[in-house]
């Protein structure tokens, strides 16, 4: 994996596009070029990503030679910019680029893709994922002492190998997430090869690895799911709740701010446009540690480190603790005369204000026992404003939130009863 050299980098704006907001302050222009340049050393792996989800049957030398291309067409592209092919949004000019590889469209059965154009195109590609990989065998297992030859004689094709591998498998997985693992795959290389015991070494090293890409796998098809099924509202609840128990001290407004962000990131993301995923992933990052004194006491560390690790760093870091003068109760939901009031003049902002002080202030509870409770809220309140004496009415809320809790608790504890009766191996996946 190539690293960020901080010196002497030159301000690119090649792969610059309009569906990308264009940065304002001076850090945020500093971040933008910081990924500019990330994205353009990385302009190989980037491309095998998107490829092999996108096309999951093409073959190592396929995207080998689909890399090639693009490197030649960015080392184009950054020689004079103002070229007609280099004003292209970057997803686009990869898959202009897959379309007019020779026979590739037929062989693999996408042709009709090709004969699409924007939007279109975009959505085609994305439709002939396939989440059931059933037809693609087993991740190849090397010998260990293979394994370290073929790194130490071509490092970069060796991962780029591993790269194809392990996208094709997980063809919704984001960009930054795989080059997380390449990144970690690469330590546990340089580590493990050096051991007397290589194969333990790699045992060892690799269950983190993987559990952690299947770990963010399944969450990202879980909110990709929503999001492209529900629209960008769900998606904006479950993060106001993850937000905001990571981030107790962030203001309303910030998060708001914060939460666009999210929303512009998890559509590049979820569609598989690599580049404005990374792009879209680093604003929100810069705009969480650019803030970092009013937003989380917790994330220093991370925010020193460099793309893409400072996201998966951020993404892991321990919820910042409760402030102390935020109380467990928030009265102004259950006990306050104008709830109706405030709920009738805006009920997004309004459940949304709710969602953020009660996540909070209940960093023990789940994500979708907090999405619960404010259905639960929004239920009650549908009834109750429309009652005689609503605030009578609505003034039993904090009883019913304690008892969704204790269903689910309940529920829970079902759960693992049956799984210790069960024991480990009734447990399957
Ligand atoms: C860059 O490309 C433009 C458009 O094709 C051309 O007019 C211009 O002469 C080129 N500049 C250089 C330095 O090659
Ligand atoms: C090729 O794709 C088309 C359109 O999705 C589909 O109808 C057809 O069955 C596919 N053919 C093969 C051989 O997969
Ligand atoms: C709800 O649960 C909390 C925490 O257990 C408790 O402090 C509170 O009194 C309960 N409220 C009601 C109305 O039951």
């Amino acid at each position: 994996m190539k690293q960020l050299k901080l010196v002497d980098f030159v301000i690119f704006l090649f792969f610059l596009t309009e569906s990308l907001s264009l940065p304002t302050k001076p850090q945020d222009v500093d971040d933008f070029s910081i990924t500019q340049k990330f994205i353009e050393e990385n302009v190989g792996y980037i491309t095998i990503i998107t490829f092999a989800q996108y096309i999951q049957k093409a073959s190592f030398e396929e995207v080998e030679m689909l890399a090639k291309a693009m490197t030649e067409y960015r080392d184009q592209c950054l020689t004079n910019r103002t070229l007609p092919q280099c004003s292209k949004l970057p997803n686009d000019a990869l898959l202009e680029a897959i379309c007019s590889m020779e026979g590739l469209p037929k062989e693999h059965n996408f042709s009709h893709c090709c004969s699409k154009v924007d939007f279109e195109r975009r959505l085609c590609f994305f439709l002939n994922k396939k989440a059931d990989v059933g037809f693609l065998p087993p991740l190849p297992t090397l010998d260990p002492e293979v394994k370290c030859q073929a790194y130490k004689s071509n490092s970069e094709s060796f991962l780029s190998n591993y790269i194809y591998e392990v996208s094709r498998r997980n063809p919704f997985v984001f960009a930054p997430t795989l080059l997380t693992v390449a990144v970690r795959i690469e330590e546990m290389i340089k580590t493990c090869c050096e051991e007397q015991d290589k194969a333990n070494c790699f045992q060892t090293k690799a269950v983190p690895v993987i559990q952690y890409l299947k770990a963010l796998s399944s969450y990202q098809k879980t909110v990709c799911g929503a999001f492209l099924k529900f629209g960008p509202q769900v998606l904006k609840s479950i993060y106001i709740v993850t937000l905001s128990q990571k981030f107790p001290k962030i203001e309303f407004k910030e998060l708001t701010s914060l939460l666009e962000d999210v929303s512009s990131m998890y559509s590049g993301c979820c569609e598989g446009d690599a580049v404005h995923c990374i792009h879209g992933r680093s604003k929100v990052m810069s705009h969480i540690c650019l803030k970092q004194d009013s937003i989380s006491s917790k994330i220093k560390e991370c925010c020193e480190k460099q793309i893409p690790e400072r996201g998966e760093c951020i993404i892991h870091s321990y919820k910042d603790d409760r402030p102390e003068d935020l109380s467990l109760r928030e009265a102004k939901f259950t006990e306050n005369k104008n709830v109706c009031e405030e709920r009738n003049a805006d009920q997004h902002i309004f459940m949304a204000k709710f969602l953020y002080e009660y996540s909070r202030r209940h960093q023990e509870l789940s994500t979708p026992e907090l999405l619960r409770i404010a259905n639960v809220y929004d239920d009650l309140l549908k009834e109750c404003c429309n009652a005689e004496n609503p605030p009578d009415c609505y003034s039993i809320a904090e009883s019913k939130f304690n008892e969704t809790t204790e269903k689910s608790l309940q529920m829970v504890q079902r759960e693992c009863e049956r799984f210790q009766s069960l024991g480990k191996d009734g447990l399957k996946y």
